[in-house]
């Protein structure tokens, strides 16, 4: 598999080392022939480390259409900001190539959708690298669980808080930017830890959330900002199977960060990446639970995506991680998020089908305002067509299923993926 790179920041590396690991294991040959970023330096400096990894160094672009048009590919990996992440998939995938999305799925659960369609439209297989769910520890934790390993699920409490004090984490003002981020840690780190949930006990259906901006100017190496996007968020939720679930969220802290993940059943309790401890006193550590249920499985989360990315594309095996689990976390995420700024409880329900948008327009609102590249109003004009109108919508396409729509006139307020179904809008 020809494989290309869209963004080169800071989590390709990550990607390289999942990609030689394979490699070394004998298990994919994956080839990285392209690859791009915005910052040529970026990515020739990402193409040097590639060469001496893999032994070949790839074609550098610095704009990914170019790359599409020119780089002889079969896939691409995607690790550009969020407000992106549904415009180049949408290219990619009109290019003939297979997507690998880094988390979230999309800046918000309108793209998200989006995405999924486009992906069904052009036929191509799309996947998230989510490795709070991938790699031998986590595979074989909800492997365990589903097993009965625990008895059925109770409790689950995870608590993270990274203590950046008024800095930027990973030193990227963009996740503070709702309009860039999607909302502000709970997005980006968040969709991590609810993406687990699904996959370790199962579907949520109802999340209640406070959610604040503490921090009102955050700044570091000479850039000042105010960010839109929350820097505490507190949930609590309701699984479909009944179990309960605590979750904490911050970077607005100073000095000590915490954190884990503790789901407890009704005969012991299971701390990913740790042990599963048994209310007798035995206490099972976790390479004996991926000896038992996942010994197939790579170790290495990153390499673990591109195994399942290839045998999605190759054998059609439903990944682990595909677009639609990557749209149920973020939904899980944008439930907790109506929540804290609608003041009650929202089921996931509302967020998945769209009903329930009152935070999600917030973002829609800054992506508008700021102009970003990836909604541009005129860009969407001169991609569509107006092919009809009911009320105060307009539908921008042939097919209502790419939901590509405008509200209110035409030019002044462009909305993707929201409340059309099959031509009519509700
Ligand atoms: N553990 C994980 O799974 C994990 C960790 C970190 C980041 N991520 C995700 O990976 C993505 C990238 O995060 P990052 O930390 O590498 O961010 P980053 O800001 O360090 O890097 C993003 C890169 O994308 C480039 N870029 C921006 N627009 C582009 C365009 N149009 N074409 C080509 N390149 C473009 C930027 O120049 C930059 O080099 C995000 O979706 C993020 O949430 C996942």
């Amino acid at each position: 598999m020809k494989l290309g790179f869209i963004g080169c920041g800071g989590i390709s590396d990550a990607h390289l080392r999942g990609i030689f690991e394979l490699r070394m294991e004998g298990r994919l040959a994956l080839e990285i022939t392209a690859v791009c970023d915005i910052d040529i330096n970026r990515a020739e400096a990402f193409a040097a480390k590639v060469r001496e990894q893999l032994q070949v160094k790839p074609a550098v672009y610095a704009d990914y259409r170019e790359m599409l048009a020119q780089g002889n590919l079969d896939a691409v990996t995607v690790l550009v900001t969020h407000d992106l992440h549904h415009t180049v998939a949408e290219d990619c995938f009109a290019a003939g190539l297979h997507v690998q999305m880094q988390k979230p799925l999309a800046i918000s659960p309108s793209f998200g959708r989006k995405m999924i369609k486009d992906a069904a439209r052009y036929g191509r297989v799309l996947t998230v690298s989510e490795p709070s769910v991938l790699g031998a520890d986590n595979a074989a934790t909800a492997r365990a669980i589903r097993d009965g390993a625990i008895g059925p699920v109770r409790l689950v409490l995870d608590y993270a808080t990274s203590a950046v004090g008024n800095g930027f984490f990973a030193g990227t003002p963009w996740r503070h930017m709702k309009g860039i981020a999607g909302a502000g840690w709970i997005n980006d780190h968040g969709v991590h830890r609810t993406h687990a949930f699904l996959e370790m006990v199962g579907g949520i259906h109802e999340v209640f959330a406070y959610t604040d901006i503490y921090e009102k100017v955050r700044s570091a190496g000479g850039i000042t900002i105010e960010p839109t996007g929350e820097d505490a968020a507190v949930t609590v939720f309701r699984f479909q199977n009944g179990a309960l679930g605590h979750w904490m969220c911050a970077t607005a802290v100073h000095a000590e960060g915490m954190g884990g993940l503790y789901i407890y059943g009704s005969q012991g309790c299971l701390r990913p990446g740790h042990h599963l401890a048994l209310a007798g006193g035995e206490r099972i550590p976790i390479g004996e639970l991926v000896r038992k249920y996942a010994p197939e499985v790579p170790g290495d989360p990153f390499a673990h995506a591109y195994l399942e990315l290839w045998e999605a594309v190759a054998e059609g095996k439903p990944p682990i991680s595909g677009g639609v689990e990557g749209q149920e976390a973020l939904c899980v995420v944008f439930a907790a998020l109506e929540s804290g700024h609608t003041g009650r409880p929202v089921k996931i329900d509302e967020i998945r089908d769209g009903r329930s948008r009152a935070y999600e327009e917030t973002v829609i609102e800054e992506m508008q305002a700021q102009g970003s590249s990836s909604f541009q109003v005129s860009d969407i004009l001169a991609r569509c067509r107006v092919v009809s109108r009911y009320d105060d919508v307009a539908l921008l396409d042939d097919d209502p299923s790419t939901a590509l729509y405008a509200t209110g006139t035409v030019a002044d307020r462009i909305r993707i993926g929201i409340g059309v179904d099959a031509g009519r809008h509700y």
